[in-house]
């Protein structure tokens, strides 16, 4: 390895720009989150397991909401739930976006109020609506024609309930091809180009229990620049200033969905929040201005930039292997509890903690234990030469759509997690074991 790779990795190692503000170094390659060491953490609930940072999620809940006056910022439930993050988003004035009974009734049994939850879906089973409507949630965001009547029926005569129209403004944007939803030819959404979202908006019209209250879109997933949302917000104009012309009514609300962008490594973009607050603000004003509308009530729904960045993933090492000229260490999680590696090829930046390690740096591929070669953490990330099993490794920038989209695999069971703040640590979900998997599992 040349010297200026070696910098680098002593400078990678260095660099917490990606780890939770909370973040400090400890005595003897030590790490501290919410002043709780890591390697405490490790000690006291075995591993792998998440840490979450409570500090961290409320102070992005209020950059939220200092940045977006005026508008109401929705928490998409779908990055990560559980009883604690409901009450911590609640307690912090944020709304709610779920799209699932589940989400949803996990939410208002922790205490959140419905009528500040929006419900998504693109294919919503009867038990969504079913308790979407007995737990009488705010809005439900209606994403195909077939829903309208079913809608409706589920509601009765003399019932009521908000709704929204899901759009697919025709914009490209996001991290990875399986996280842009805001073309045509996917599965989600009505376009206006085709004419079907002005149909869904005319038959939800022609429905007494229903009122619509506004358009919504979500372009895409993990976007770092804000000229998409811009470009998406006219044609959400263009479409409210249509609805008008043809039914002489003026939409009071506009969602326009999450998907805001954040750096994984060191030195990846993050989208600008106030910049996007400034500029959706603006084509909005030039938009309604332009045509005559009054300014509708913006809605945003951030899941991973609220609680990605909280999250650590904390593996202890089981195994070291050269193979060709490469070298594999592997740990004691995986793609079972995440998956987005193997899905989106996205990178991570581990990182050695709990000792200091003066040896040289070397390219290291960071592998999982289950059965599959795809089963990948960290491809070709920097970590000491010395690595060896018994090591803990930390993944920053974990609290996002990892253990939400954990699965079963292998029965390994899924990771506890463990919020850390004011040097404190304690469990809120904890370890899925064995005794789970058999529970489930009725013999027959
Ligand atoms: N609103 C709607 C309607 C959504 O579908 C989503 C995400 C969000 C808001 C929140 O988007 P965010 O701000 O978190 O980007 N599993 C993928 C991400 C899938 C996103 C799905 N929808 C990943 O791991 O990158």
């Amino acid at each position: 390895m040349t010297i200026a790779a070696l910098s680098e990795v002593a400078a990678d190692a260095d660099d917490l720009s990606v780890w939770p503000a909370s973040a400090h170094r400890l005595p003897h390659g030590g790490l501290a989150v919410g002043g709780v060491s890591l390697a405490e953490v490790a000690d006291r609930f075995a591993t792998p397991v998440y840490v979450l940072d409570e500090g961290e999620v409320r102070a992005r809940c209020r950059t939220y909401r200092d940045a977006f006056p005026d508008t109401d910022v929705l928490y998409a439930a779908k990055a990560f739930l559980s009883r604690a993050v409901v009450r911590w988003v609640d307690e912090e004035g944020l709304g709610l976006d779920v799209c699932s009974a589940g989400e949803l009734e996990l939410a208002v049994t922790a205490g959140f109020p419905a009528d500040r939850v929006v419900l998504h879906g693109n294919a919503k089973s009867p038990h969504d609506i079913e308790a979407a409507l007995r737990l009488g949630v705010g809005r439900i965001v209606i994403d195909s024609p077939s829903e309208v009547a079913r809608l409706a029926a589920a509601v009765g005569t003399g019932g009521f309930q908000r709704v929204m129209v899901r759009v697919v403004p025709g914009i490209s944007a996001g991290g990875h091809e399986k996280i842009r939803t805001g073309t045509e030819g996917q599965k989600f959404g009505l376009s206006p180009a085709d004419g079907s979202a002005q149909r869904v908006v005319a038959r939800i019209l022609g429905q007494p229990q229903l009122e619509l209250t506004g358009l919504h879109c979500h372009i895409g997933s993990q976007i770092t620049e804000v000229g998409p949302y811009a470009m998406a917000v006219r044609r959400m104009v263009d479409l409210m200033a249509g609805i008008r012309d043809a039914h002489g009514v003026v939409l009071p609300e506009l969602d326009m969905g999450g998907g805001h962008g954040i750096a994984y490594r060191p030195g990846e973009p993050a989208l600008d929040l106030t910049a996007l607050a400034r500029r959706l603000r603006g084509e909005l004003a030039a938009g309604c201005a332009a045509s005559g509308l009054t300014v509708p009530r913006l809605a945003i729904e951030p899941g991973r930039a609220v609680i990605g960045p909280a999250g650590v993933a904390l593996y202890r090492v089981l195994a070291v292997k050269h193979a060709d000229d490469r070298v594999f260490v592997a740990v004691d999680g995986g793609m079972s509890d995440n998956p987005r590696p193997a899905l989106y090829g996205v990178r991570y930046a581990p990182r050695l903690v709990g000792r200091r390690s003066t040896a040289q740096g070397r390219t290291t591929t960071v592998v999982g234990r289950h059965c599959e070669a795809g089963d990948i953490l960290a491809a070709d990330v920097e970590l000491p030469g010395d690595v060896h099993p018994g090591d803990l490794l930390a993944v920053p920038v974990a609290g996002a759509y990892q253990l939400s989209m954990a699965s079963g695999y292998n029965m390994v069971g899924r990771p506890p997690v463990v919020a850390v703040g004011d040097g404190t640590a304690r469990l809120l979900v904890r370890r899925e074991t064995l005794a789970d998997f058999r529970r489930r599992d009725i013999g027959g």
